[in-house]
């Protein structure tokens, strides 16, 4: 069993700004779009997650590869809508009405519709099992590039450092490793744009747009 250490690279004594540094260089070698695998970039993850808590020892109920079962959770029903239709419409993004008047203009589903998420499924994979390309780069915690605003219910996010509180005080998520944590969410996707993120994200994936593929 490779200790969370030795799958991140760095010492034990490593400061906080090395094992952040680690772990986006991890992230990005062992990320499936860059010729890693999934076992191994939730390696990473998990490993990230156990050096931040401060559990370091031998795992407990992790597999040979470090890698730790998600918990069960039900199926959740998520109303999405595209940042960029908020500035097409000249909608507010702190409107009550605003996924009323979202369902009443008839947009395209890329832009506005619902996606059940099933257990053991990301929102930004189940967003792209459903056909459709929402925006991501790292897929690891470590940029704003898939952040979304979360209008009602809650993502939980097991890894993020990149968010500050004030972002996470204002319903900003990251969809990439963000788990429905409610029954009903309704989420803005692609708000990467909005004041404090930009700053945040990395170069972006060659697909950045959000148009269904289907
Ligand atoms: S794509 Fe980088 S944090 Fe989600």
């Amino acid at each position: 069993m490779k200790s969370p250490f030795d799958v991140l690279g760095i010492d034990p004594d490593a400061d906080d700004a090395a094992v952040v540094r680690a772990y986006r260089r991890r992230v990005k070698e062992t990320h499936p779009d860059h010729g890693g695998s999934a076992d191994e970039f939730q390696a990473v993850l998990t490993a990230y997650e156990r050096v931040l808590s401060g559990d370091d020892g031998e795992a407990g109920d992790t597999d040979s590869e470090g890698v730790e079962e998600r918990p069960p959770r039900e199926e959740t029903r998520v109303e999405y809508l595209n940042y960029e239709v908020l500035d097409d419409y000249d909608w507010d993004l702190d409107d009550d009405a605003l996924f009323q008047k979202a369902s009443d203009e008839g947009l395209d589903p890329a832009d506005y519709g619902r996606i059940l998420v099933h257990p053991h499924e990301f929102l930004l994979e189940a967003a792209e099992n459903r056909g459709f390309a929402w925006p991501y780069a790292c897929r690891g915690g470590a940029c704003a590039n898939c952040a979304v605003a979360v209008m009602e219910g809650e993502l939980s996010m097991p890894v993020n450092h990149i968010l500050p509180p004030e972002m996470l005080d204002r319903g900003i998520r990251l969809s990439c490793n963000g788990v429905p944590a409610t029954d009903e969410m309704k989420v803005i996707y692609n708000v990467k744009h909005r004041p404090g993120l930009e700053e945040l994200r990395l170069p972006p994936r060659p697909f950045e747009q959000a148009h269904s593929e289907g």
